[in-house]
């Protein structure tokens, strides 16, 4: 019976597969695979048995892939298990930063022991008008799983979407729909878009890819979004840029201390794929990818 060290709680139809024909072992120095979520393993001895690691989602940046390819161990990720949950936290961060919902929530808590409160609400209510993303284009960066399903929701929301990625899959431009106009040059995202979203991972190449360049390339007012990963945009330069007015909102889901906080800022705590959906689909699926290749030898999503 093979032993599975979960590093991070995984979801109970994931669990449940598991222990149906495994043992789930705290020990990790026994494991020989390990099933993995947002826990960093860089610093980590890997065991001398280890055959596999699956992480639950779909970045593998918290895993030491060189390490690893060295030892000859496997590790498999969960591309598109979660993207329907991190798309729709997209979509609410881009109506978020359209609308002050925020500011209005902020009002009405600070507000909650005036009697009239509702008078006073239609009083201040103007502060926190906003604008509609219908008509308006959004820039698309990355057209993995994620970015296509952000790319067509955007369409259907009426708007007119920009898609650029320099290695789309056949998967990708088969599912992306007809109306994302497909650019060679971010430079066109950059310079045309109301709004600009990435869905890319963190890379040598990738990292601080928004940074004070490449957002005096973009439209004033311009309305930033990552939800794809911390490091990808370079707060500081984005700090400095919401306070001349160039970038109008930041949103990100990245708690950051530069950022976090500042006027301009929508900042969650890496909420994208944690939902009940997306943490069963991305157990199931690491669990599957993980008993297949350790049952039978096959290699998915590695
Ligand atoms: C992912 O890499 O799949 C997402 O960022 C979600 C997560 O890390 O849990």
């Amino acid at each position: 019976m093979f032993q599975i060290n979960c590093l991070n709680p995984i979801s109970k139809v994931g669990l449940d597969r598991l222990t149906a024909d495994y043992k789930v072992t705290d020990n990790m120095n026994d494991a020989e695979g390990v099933l993995v979520r947002s826990a960093s393993m860089h610093e980590m001895d890997l065991p001398e048995n280890l055959l596999a690691v699956a992480r639950a989602g779909a970045g593998v940046n918290n895993i030491p892939l060189d390490k690893c390819a060295k030892k000859g161990i496997v590790v498999f990720n969960t591309p598109g298990a979660n993207a329907n949950g991190v798309k729709e936290l997209v979509i609410a961060g881009m109506l978020l930063a359209a609308r002050d919902v925020v500011g209005g929530i902020e009002w009405v808590k600070a507000s909650k022991d005036n009697a009239d409160i509702a008078k006073a609400a239609e009083k201040e209510k103007k502060k926190f008008a906003g604008t509609e993303v219908m008509g308006k284009k959004l820039g698309v960066i990355g057209l993995g799983a994620i970015g296509v399903k952000v790319a067509n929701t955007a369409v259907s929301l009426g708007m007119e979407v920009y898609g650029y990625d320099p290695y789309v899959s056949v998967n990708a431009a088969w599912n992306l729909s007809r109306s994302v106009k497909h650019v060679m040059n971010v430079e066109e995202i950059y310079a045309d878009c109301d709004y600009i979203t990435i869905h890319v991972p963190l890379l040598d190449s990738t990292k601080g890819m928004i940074n004070k360049e490449a957002i005096s390339k973009m439209k004033d007012g311009v309305v930033l979004l990552n939800f794809a990963r911390d490091l990808l945009a370079n707060e500081a330069d984005v700090l400095e840029a919401l306070q001349s007015g160039k970038v109008a909102r930041y949103v990100s889901d990245f708690p950051n201390p530069t950022t976090a906080g500042q006027p301009g800022c929508i900042v969650i705590p890496h909420l994208g794929a944690s939902t009940e959906e997306s943490e069963d689909n991305c157990a199931k699926m690491a669990v599957e990818e993980m008993m297949d290749y350790l049952e039978n030898g096959n290699i998915r999503n590695s």
